[in-house]
């Protein structure tokens, strides 16, 4: 058989598209130097056709790799069929979606929404209709309480309980009704939670804060003290979650369920923006016609790729690589401390890795690997974060954690 013949996706260099996007784009993000026009697995190629290991995985969006081809095959099916109805009416697909979702993360009803912002936004209204209806706090006095160095997204609202300044800095003024409390301190976490708190906001890894991992015990605490308080337990799982730490949940580490689980990013398969609010009936239940919604969230070209996700994630294939891998991450990490790495965390297929500030800023490395054929990312200031699609092989791994060796080492 012959190859196809390469249809060249653009006539301009890498370095003209960078120029361009200069005056054209708003300038939100500092992206590493490099312009990616093709993708397969774990490998992405730029638009001259070199090619690097992504070990980024689209902020864990793309935990399947790129391009998965159950996941190609489903979105392909339904682009061939259906894909936008709105929620004015029923869609073939959205059912087995929320059917098959419910039943993977052993909760009961589904929230789908689109971007994760959008699932913590969701979240936090259900939240708090939940305490006015349910709980009897008074109108317009529900809080929630939050942790220190959280990520959970962009909007107005999110960024309002935010502790980094970039983010919040000129948006003003916020949404009141948080409460900031430190991270894996559940003596802090006792003191913050009252009569009026009608959830407890927390990821259970912190990724953006660069893989921060509680102590052993802590998720167990927020779970006991959130149900002996009377409020809810909400679990932003839009990083952390869908197979990324070695189990389906990063919270079944310490076998605890949370009220609301909040998912996106890997929900949908790198392909559409897919998220949703996950949570027992008798919390989503809440909400009533009229209420909330979402004009894209729900749409059957996202139900089909969701449910091709939730069917590839009930194998344990994904997870269970996380794990194998996870012990080869490690070791290799472990074995580069003293010698350009400060310090390291991991948990599964992810790791925020402290560089010796002697050696480079985290941004300096991201550049470095990036001229060896290796994309990360750095987050806050010196740390880079580890997260290459599921699918990758040892070998790849390896040769990835041999590339920061050597360039940690010039
Ligand atoms: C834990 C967590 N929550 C929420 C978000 C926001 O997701 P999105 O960028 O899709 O709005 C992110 C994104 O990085 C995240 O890591």
């Amino acid at each position: 058989m012959t190859a196809p013949t390469r249809v060249p996706v653009t006539t301009r260099s890498s370095a003209e598209l960078i120029r361009a996007e200069e005056p054209v784009l708003a300038h939100n993000y500092h992206p590493l130097p490099v312009v990616v026009a093709r993708a397969e697995g774990t490998w992405v190629e730029d638009v001259e056709g070199r090619r690097y290991l992504d070990m980024l995985a689209g902020y864990s969006a793309l935990n399947f790799g790129h391009r998965h081809p159950a996941l190609i095959e489903a979105a392909h099916r339904q682009l061939d069929r259906l894909t936008l109805t709105s929620r004015a009416f029923h869609n073939d697909k959205l059912a087995e979606f929320a059917e098959r979702l419910a039943e993977l993360t052993g909760l009961d009803m589904v929230l789908p929404m689109n971007t994760g912002a959008e699932a913590v936004e969701s979240g936090i209204k259900v939240a708090r209709k939940w305490a006015y209806e349910v709980k009897g706090v008074p109108d317009g006095e529900a809080t929630i309480v939050v942790a220190a160095e959280n990520f959970h997204g962009r909007t107005t609202t999110i960024v309002s309980f935010s502790t980094d300044e970039t983010a919040r800095q000129g948006f003003g003024p916020f949404t009141p009704g948080f409460r900031i409390v430190p991270y894996n301190d559940l003596a802090a976490l006792e003191a913050a939670v009252d009569e009026t708190t009608a959830a407890v906001l927390i990821e259970p890894i912190q990724g953006e804060a660069g893989v921060v991992i509680p102590d052993e015990g802590y998720l167990t605490g927020v779970r006991e003290l959130s149900r002996r308080k009377g409020c809810l337990f909400i679990a932003d799982e839009i990083q952390s979650g869908l197979g990324r730490t070695g189990r389906t949940l990063a919270v079944e580490h310490e076998s605890v369920v949370p009220d609301v689980l909040l998912l996106g990013k890997a929900l949908g398969g790198g392909i559409v923006p897919v998220s949703a609010v996950v949570a027992r009936r008798d919390v989503l239940g809440v909400l009533r016609p009229g209420e909330h919604g979402s004009t894209f969230g729900g749409n059957p070209l996202a139900a089909a790729v969701g449910t091709a996700v939730v069917e590839l994630l009930e194998t344990g294939e994904f997870q269970r690589r996380a794990t194998e891998l996870g012990v080869v991450l490690r070791d290799g990490l472990a074995a580069l401390v003293g010698k350009g790495v400060a310090g390291f965390r991991a948990r599964g297929l992810w790791a925020g890795v402290d560089i010796d500030p002697a050696i480079g800023t985290g941004r300096e490395i991201g550049e470095r690997l990036m001229r060896e054929g290796v994309l990360v990312k750095d987050t806050h200031g010196s740390t880079i974060r580890l997260a290459p699609p599921l699918t990758i092989t040892a070998e790849e791994l390896g040769s990835a954690l041999g590339t920061l060796e050597k360039v940690l080492g010039r």
